[in-house]
C-alpha cells in the first residue's frame, strides 16, 4: 500500500504552523550578510559585517555563559548514566567492537532512563503499553527497551505469584491482567538493513513505519490506539526532527513517559523549535536563535585533534553550553504543558561514549 494511503498518514500533521521540513537547513549567514544581485556587497563591507557578526557572537556567548551557570550550577545536567545488572549480557554480546559497546551503553542507559520516568507515573506497572521509537535506524534502542520491559514484567509476574509469560512483549499475547501485551512501533524515513527486531528476540512483531515523523498521526497508528499507555524514545534524532517528534508524542493523550536524546542542533528551525519562548524570555530572541543553532556545532571541536589548543577548547565548550541551553529550553516548554514534568539529564557522562549526552525525560504523573 502506498504511504499516502496508510490510515495514519496525514501530511505535515506534526508540524507547527509556518514550519517546513527542509533537510539539512543550516543558518550560515546572518540576514544582513545576504547579498542580492541588485545590491552586491563590497569587499570592505563584507569585512565590516563579518567583524560585526563576530562581535555579536562574542556578546551572545558572554550571555550564554552567565545563563548556563544559573541553569546548571554544577556545570552539567544531572548525570544519569544507568546500567542495570540485568542488561550485562547485552554488553557481553555486543563487546566485539568498541563502537558496538559504546552504542550498547547508550541504548541501555537511555532505555533505563525511560523506565525510571515510567516509574514516576501511574502506568508504572501497566501490562499493556506501546513503545514508539522515532528515527529508529536499526532499532537497537527499542531492543534495549524490550529487554528492560521483559525483566520488569518477569519481576512483576513473579511478585504477583503468576508464572512469567513466555513472550511478555509479544503484542498478540493477552496478558494475565487482561491487557493486550506490549507493542513496539518503529518509525524512520530511511530503510536500513540488519534491523535489531529481527535479531534480538526482545521485540516481537513490531509495527514498522517508513515515513517522515512529520506525517504520522499517532492516534491512527493501530498499536497505539489499541493500548492505553504510550512511551516514546529516540536516540540522536536530528535537529528539527526532535521538535516535531516531541510535538507528535506530547500531542497524544496516551503518552505517559518519554526519553528523547537530541543531536544536530544546527539543523533546528526557528519556526517550530519548542524552546523559542523560554529563550526569548531570557533575552535571546530575534537573530540570536539562528546564531545559537550555528554556534552549537562548535561542540564537535572538542573531539578535534587540535582540541588541546585553549582557543579550540574554548569554542568547543561554548558549543556544548549552547546545546545544553537549547535542550533545557525545550524542557521548559514541556513543563508548561498540563500534567507533564520534564528534566534534562546526561544519559552518558563521558565524551568517549558520546558528545551528544543530553536526554529530555518527560512523564505524566497523573492518569
Ligand atoms: C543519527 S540517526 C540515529 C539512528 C538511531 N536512532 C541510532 O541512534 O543509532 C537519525 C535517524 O533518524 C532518522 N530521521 C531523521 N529525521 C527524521 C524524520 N523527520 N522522520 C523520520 N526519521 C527521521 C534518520 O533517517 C536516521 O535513521
Amino acid at each position: 500500500m502506498a504511504l499516502a494511503e496508510r490510515p495514519y498518514y496525514r501530511q505535515g500533521c506534526n508540524l507547527s504552523q509556518s514550519e517546513t521540513v527542509t533537510e539539512g537547513e543550516q543558518v550560515k549567514t546572518m540576514p544582513e550578510e545576504r547579498e542580492t544581485e541588485d545590491s552586491p556587497i563590497s569587499e570592505a563591507d563584507q569585512i565590516l559585517l563579518r567583524e560585526r557578526e563576530k562581535q555579536r557572537e562574542r556578546e551572545l556567548m558572554e550571555r550564554v555563559e552567565v545563563l548556563h551557570k544559573e541553569v546548571f550550577p554544577s556545570g552539567r545536567p544531572r548525570p544519569s548514566q544507568l546500567y542495570p545488572d540485568h542488561a550485562l549480557p547485552l554488553l557481553d554480546k555486543n563487546s566485539s567492537r568498541p563502537s558496538n559497546r559504546k552504542h550498547t551503553v547508550q541504548n541501555v542507559s537511555l532505555a533505563a532512563n525511560l523506565m525510571e520516568a515510567l516509574d514516576r507515573t501511574a502506568a508504572a506497572s501497566s501490562p499493556s503499553v506501546c513503545v514508539t521509537e522515532l528515527g529508529c535506524g536499526r532499532a537497537n534502542l527499542s531492543a534495549a527497551v524490550g529487554h528492560h520491559m521483559m525483566h520488569r514484567d518477569a519481576l512483576r509476574l513473579t511478585a504477583s505469584g503468576s508464572p512469567p509469560a513466555p513472550t511478555p512483549v509479544d503484542p498478540s499475547v493477552s496478558t494475565e491482567e487482561g491487557g493486550r501485551g506490549h507493542a513496539f512501533v518503529l518509525i524512520d524515513r530511511m530503510r536500513v538493513r540488519r534491523v535489531a527486531d529481527r535479531r534480538c528476540g526482545f521485540i516481537a512483531n513490531p509495527e514498522r513505519i517508513h515515513a517522515d515523523i512529520a506525517d504520522v498521526d499517532m492516534s491512527l497508528v493501530q498499536s497505539v490506539s489499541e493500548r492505553p499507555h504510550l512511551l516514546g524514545v529516540a536516540k540522536h534524532l536530528c535537529g528539527c526532527a526532535t521538535d516535531i517528534g516531541l510535538r507528535m508524542l506530547l500531542g497524544s493523550d496516551r503518552i505517559r513517559a518519554l526519553a528523547v536524546a537530541p543531536c544536530c542542533h544546527h539543523r533546528c528551525q526557528v519556526n517550530g523549535y519548542l524552546g523559542k519562548g523560554w529563550l526569548e524570555q531570557q533575552g535571546m530572541g530575534g537573530d540570536d536563535l539562528p546564531r545559537l543553532f550555528r554556534i552549537a556545532q562548535w561542540q564537535s571541536m572538542l573531539l578535534h585533534p587540535s582540541a588541546s589548543d585553549p582557543e579550540v577548547r574554548r569554542k568547543g565548550e561554548a558549543g556544548r553550553q549552547v546545546k545544553d541551553l537549547l535542550d533545557h529550553a525545550r524542557c521548559m516548554h514541556i513543563r508548561t504543558l498540563p500534567g507533564l514534568s520534564c528534566e534534562l539529564v546526561d544519559f552518558v557522562t563521558e565524551d568517549d561514549l558520546s558528545l551528544e549526552r543530553r536526554c529530555i525525560l518527560a512523564w505524566r504523573e497523573e492518569e
